[in-house]
Order: structure tokens, then C-alpha cells, then sequence
């Protein structure tokens, strides 16, 4: 393992404030998509520390894996935990060939594994030690994936005696089930036991409501308890995770999806839509956290497709990140926070290419605020912490002119130069 702490970081700037702009600075790691070694983790949180982030918010559940055991529903990992790597061939944002290649390419255990109660615990004391909260996630109702390979009576009750492999549409809803709120309040309370953190994020996006309301049965039994469209099954899921929050004492997270669906106000959002999700999250009135997609998905591109490895488009560079991200003055806002998903990352070299140095940016807009820092100021110490962590073997992204230039800054960026980038 190496010495992280050896020498000062340079960023935030040692004469920063002492106080941080943003009570909650946080990086979220996609371990279901990529089953992210103990190693990888630990070598995260020791980053994390240096540049000052304080919540590693943990995806730990999703389509593509099931990442922790409930001893009482064994299959989770039996068999959520031991899935072939998707061909996410229904992405419209990522280059085909790219894709593919990445798949193919992809080391085949990169998507078999789970973590061991030990292992979490081993985790969330190392975090501890540098100032680190680890916020568990558990995607629902949509992104339940994995589950419902496991489990398929929790999901789509018309594809439950199909293997997966003929399944005409994804088949990732909870279907609403007593079975299924069992389910829910089970993973709930085991994740209140294995992490200690005060709050649980339970996901909430991204659920295609049309394929619950093409189940007329269903439709029928959900009108009959006032339920009458996705939106509101959705809230039944809610709140049954959330209720099962309160009797462990904790509160719900969720994206911000969940502000169109009945909410109570205590949930704290993360507004990851462009534009959209901050406006709808800031209308709710609710505490929440920019987690903006255009700039704060670090598996987007950083430079030109061809050359780069898979990626989400557009894409963009570190300087974009310094100069783009704007965070509103609202009183309700606690924090930024970065994602890094990992359908296309199937290894530590390939997320260190995404996470660096453009995760340098996020941690300075967290400590010092957005806007305050210009690239003239910023970009030697950037130089200087990309040269310190090649020195530890961690190897950002080759500086180019793509480093400063994003693919969607058009107003002072020479055309040739966006071409390139
Ligand atoms: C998300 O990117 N679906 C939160």
C-alpha cells in the first residue's frame, strides 16, 4: 500500500480557507457495475482523504450485480453477485465500437464479487481514520437488476418463468408484492447494520413507470389502495424503505427523481440531471446536494472518442469542470459530489484515467467554492498532484489540450481546438 499522506497536497490550496465551502464533498463509486477490489477501495479512500472528500457514497446494487449479503435472501449473492459483464448495447450516449471493445476487453471476473461483513467493516474504519462517511446505496425500485435474477418472482410477474435471456424489455422494477416490501425492509435493516452512517441512500431513478402501467391486473390492484399511476407505486416503495430508515434511526438519500414522486421533505436529494433535477430538487424545498451529470460524471469522455477509452458523451476537461460548475446559492444545498459509473471501467488503470486529474477540480470547488479559483492559479498545483501521483503509480489521464478544453465550452475555445477534444 502506498504512503499517501507522505507529503502536503496541493489542492485544496494550503491557504484555503479553514473552513470548507461544502459540508458534504463526496465521490460516488459504482461497485456494482465493476466489482471494485478491497485493494482499489482502500487505495480510493486514501485519495479521497488527500483531496479532502468526506462521503464515499457506495453503489452497492444495481442491474448488473449485488454486492453485500442478507443472509436471509442468500441468492443476492449466490447469484446477483456472479453476473456476466451487460453489452449495454442499448446506450445511445457511448460510441458502439468503443463499447464493445471495452466489453471484450473487460478482464472476466471484473463483474464477480461481493464484499464480506468484515471486509465493509475493515472499510468504513479506514474511511473513518481520514474523515470519510461511506453513504450504502440500494437502487430501488428500478435498478433491481440483480435481485430479480435471484429472485425473479420480485419482478416482472409475466417474464418470471423466462430465463433472462429472452426477456422482451429490462426486467429491473420491484414488482409491488408483499414479498417484495419484505425484501426491501430485510436489505434495509441489514444495511443500518453494516454501515453506521446516518443516512442510506435508496435510489429512485431512472424507473420506466410504462411497464408497470402496462400490467392492467396490477394497475387494478394498486387503484384499489389509491395508487393510480407509477409515480405513485413508486412512493408505496418509498415508503416503505423510508419508514424502515426511521425505525433504525436513519434518513433517506435518493436522486432526484424522487422529488416527482411523493416525498414527506426529509429526504436528501442529489440533483444529478442536468438542469433539470437542480430545478425540480430546489422547488421541492428539500436538503440536497449538485450532483449535476454534465460535468460531475467522471466516466464521461475527456477527449476525443476515438482516441479515448469508452466513455459517456459529451464529454470534457478538468479546466471545464474549475470554470463550468456553478453551485446555487440556496440555503438548502449541503455539498457536491462527483460519480464515477463503471459500465465501460473494468480496471483500476482505466478508473484512475477517468477519476484524474478531473476529480482534482471537484475537490477544490468543494473546499474552496465554486468560481473562486482561476485555472491561471489552479493549473500548477494541478501539475504538481498529477506528478505526485504518477510518483505513487496512480496515473491520470496524459495532459493535452483536451485537459483544459471540454467538449461543450463553445464561447472562447478556438474551433480547432474543440475539434480535437
Ligand atoms: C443516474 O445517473 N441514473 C443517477
Amino acid at each position: 500500500m502506498h504512503d499517501l499522506s507522505a507529503e502536503r497536497p496541493l489542492i485544496p490550496a494550503p491557504g484555503a480557507p479553514e473552513q470548507p465551502r461544502c459540508a458534504w464533498r463526496g465521490l460516488m463509486v459504482d461497485s456494482s457495475r465493476t466489482f471494485w477490489p478491497v485493494d482499489v477501495m482502500r487505495e480510493l479512500l486514501d485519495l479521497m482523504g488527500r483531496y479532502r472528500f468526506n462521503r464515499l457514497h457506495w453503489h452497492l446494487t444495481d442491474d448488473a450485480g449485488w454486492r453485500f449479503d442478507v443472509p436471509e435472501h442468500p441468492r443476492l449473492v449466490e447469484i446477483g453477485s456472479r453476473l456476466d459483464r451487460e453489452p449495454f448495447h442499448w446506450y445511445s450516449n457511448t460510441d458502439p465500437e468503443k463499447r464493445a471493445e471495452a466489453i471484450a476487453a473487460a478482464p472476466s471476473d471484473s463483474t464477480v464479487g461481493w464484499y464480506t461483513d468484515a471486509q465493509i467493516a475493515e472499510l468504513i474504519d479506514i474511511a473513518a481514520q481520514r474523515g470519510i462517511e461511506i453513504m450504502p446505496e440500494i437502487d430501488l425500485p428500478g435498478h433491481m437488476g440483480a435481485a430479480i435474477r435471484a429472485y425473479p418472482e420480485l419482478g416482472d410477474p409475466s417474464l418470471a418463468d423466462l430465463p433472462a435471456a429472452e426477456w422482451p424489455h429490462r426486467n429491473d422494477l420491484l414488482w409491488p408484492s408483499e414479498r417484495s416490501a419484505r425484501l426491501v425492509r430485510t436489505v434495509v435493516d441489514r444495511v443500518c447494520r453494516l454501515f453506521p452512517f446516518d443516512t442510506v441512500h435508496i435510489g429512485g431513478d431512472e424507473c420506466d413507470y410504462a411497464v408497470w402501467e402496462a400490467d392492467s391486473a396490477l394497475m387494478g390492484r394498486m387503484a384499489a389502495q389509491g395508487l393510480r399511476d407509477g409515480r405513485a407505486i413508486q412512493g408505496w416503495f418509498t415508503d416503505i424503505a423510508r419508514d424502515q430508515l426511521r425505525r433504525n434511526h436513519r434518513r433517506a438519500a435518493a436522486w432526484d427523481e424522487l422529488v416527482e414522486t411523493p416525498v414527506r421533505g426529509d429526504e436528501l436529494i442529489f440533483a444529478w440531471r442536468d438542469g433539470q433535477g437542480v430545478r425540480a430538487t430546489q422547488a421541492s424545498g428539500n436538503d440536497w446536494v449538485y450532483a449535476d451529470a454534465s460535468r460531475l460524471y467522471l466516466n464521461r469522455l475527456s477527449g476525443p472518442a476515438e482516441s479515448e477509452p469508452a466513455g459517456m458523451r459529451p464529454g470534457f476537461g478538468v479546466r471545464s469542470v474549475l470554470d463550468d460548475v456553478d453551485l446555487p446559492e440556496d440555503g438548502a444545498l449541503q455539498g457536491i459530489q462527483a460519480a464515477v459509473w463503471t459500465e465501460f471501467i473494468p480496471d483500476r488503470r482505466t478508473l484512475h484515467y477517468h477519476l484524474f486529474p478531473r476529480l482534482l477540480a471537484v475537490a477544490e470547488i468543494a473546499w474552496s467554492g465554486a468560481g473562486v479559483t482561476s485555472w491561471e492559479e489552479f493549473e500548477p498545483r494541478l501539475r504538481s498532484e498529477v506528478a505526485w501521483l504518477e510518483s505513487q503509480g496512480v496515473l491520470p489521464r496524459p495532459w493535452d489540450e483536451c485537459t483544459e478544453y471540454g467538449q461543450s465550452r463553445t464561447a472562447d475555445v478556438p474551433a480547432a481546438v474543440l475539434d480535437g477534444c
